[in-house]
């Protein structure tokens, strides 16, 4: 089983030909509200591709989070450890023109998730294969499940967002590290090629349309990104990341996941929402080949 610690969203997407310049109000095109967040996102992402996937998150007491957990038990996400708690849910005010986004985050109930709460579901690590994390909850659960899965010497899989709640003495806790380009230079302040080559088979470094770079020991590999027809990027790094949780689970070498990964994030952008276009297991194969 795979488990996913994070938050929980409701996405509300504004669309326009262009971002609004500061202090101007640009007409835009559509207004719509989707699932979304992070570890939810990820979540599905494994769902779609076959896997059984637990989150650990928290929902508020308010309409949207009725939405986040039908959403979750639709996709097929176990959601026994999501609580809910009293307030508002997560929310992600989206900004989106063709082929990019501007993203404000409300975390709402994502920083009522504790570390008793984590405690409590210790069997659940002891039980994965993987765990993923991302950095929209409370810093000392990440903690808490960091040391709990080195406990019960389970790989973590880490998307760094947001780099602000980065702390490098997570590092030695961390099997993989999947930063996009701008989180890798808020982290570690360096070239990418730099970064790379200190943690290799470690750090991942996702670069948008041009694919994924990480450095194997020996030299850096470059995994292109295969052609899309781009609608929404949002997600997309989400979507690759569980698709490599799915394929690592599945004891497929790291270059393997890596190609599997960025095919599913290639599928995902050509839909809207953060969670509309990540694709099966069947939709991912059928483009490998
Ligand atoms: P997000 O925050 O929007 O979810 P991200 O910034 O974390 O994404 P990116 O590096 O933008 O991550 O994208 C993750 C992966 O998705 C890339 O490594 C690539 O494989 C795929 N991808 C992203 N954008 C495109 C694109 N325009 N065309 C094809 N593949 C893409
Ligand atoms: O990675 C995309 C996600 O980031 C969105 O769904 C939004 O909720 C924010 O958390």
């Amino acid at each position: 089983m795979i488990t996913v610690v994070g938050s929980a969203n409701v996405d509300i997407v504004a669309e326009a030909d262009v971002f609004p310049n500061q202090g101007e109000t640009v007409r835009g095109s559509s207004f719509q509200t989707t699932p979304g967040g992070k570890g939810a996102n990820q979540a599905v992402a494994c769902a779609r591709l076959g896997e059984e996937v637990q989150l650990i998150g928290t929902v508020g007491s308010d309409l949207f989070s009725e939405t986040i957990i039908k959403n979750l038990k639709e996709q097929l996400v176990d959601t026994t450890y999501v609580e809910q708690v009293s307030g508002p849910s997560g929310v992600a005010v989206i900004l989106l023109t063709a082929g990019d986004n501007r993203i404000i985050s409300i975390p709402g109930a994502n920083h009522s998730l504790t570390v008793e709460r984590i405690n409590a579901a210790r069997d659940v690590f002891r039980n994965s294969t993987i765990v993923m994390l991302q950095l929209e909850i409370p810093t000392e659960v990440v903690w808490c499940v960091l040391h709990i899965c080195k406990e019960f010497q389970v790989p973590v899989i880490m998307d760094p967002a947001p780099a602000t709640s980065f702390c490098h003495d997570f590092l030695p806790y961390i099997r993989y590290v999947t930063p996009n380009e701008t989180e890798c230079q808020q982290i570690f302040g360096t070239s990418m090629e730099e970064a790379i080559k200190q943690y290799p088979n470690k750090l991942l470094v996702t670069l948008g349309k041009e694919g994924v770079r990480y450095h194997d020991g020996k030299q850096q590999i470059h995994i292109p990104a295969v052609e899309a027809h781009v609608v929404d990027t949002t997600g997309a790094g989400d979507t690759f990341n569980g698709a490599l949780a799915a394929q690592l689970h599945r004891q497929k070498s790291l270059f393997q996941a890596l190609q599997f990964a960025t095919v599913a994030a290639a599928l995902s952008v050509e839909k809207f929402g953060a969670q509309g276009g990540m694709p099966t297991n069947k939709e991912v194969q059928a483009k490998l080949t």
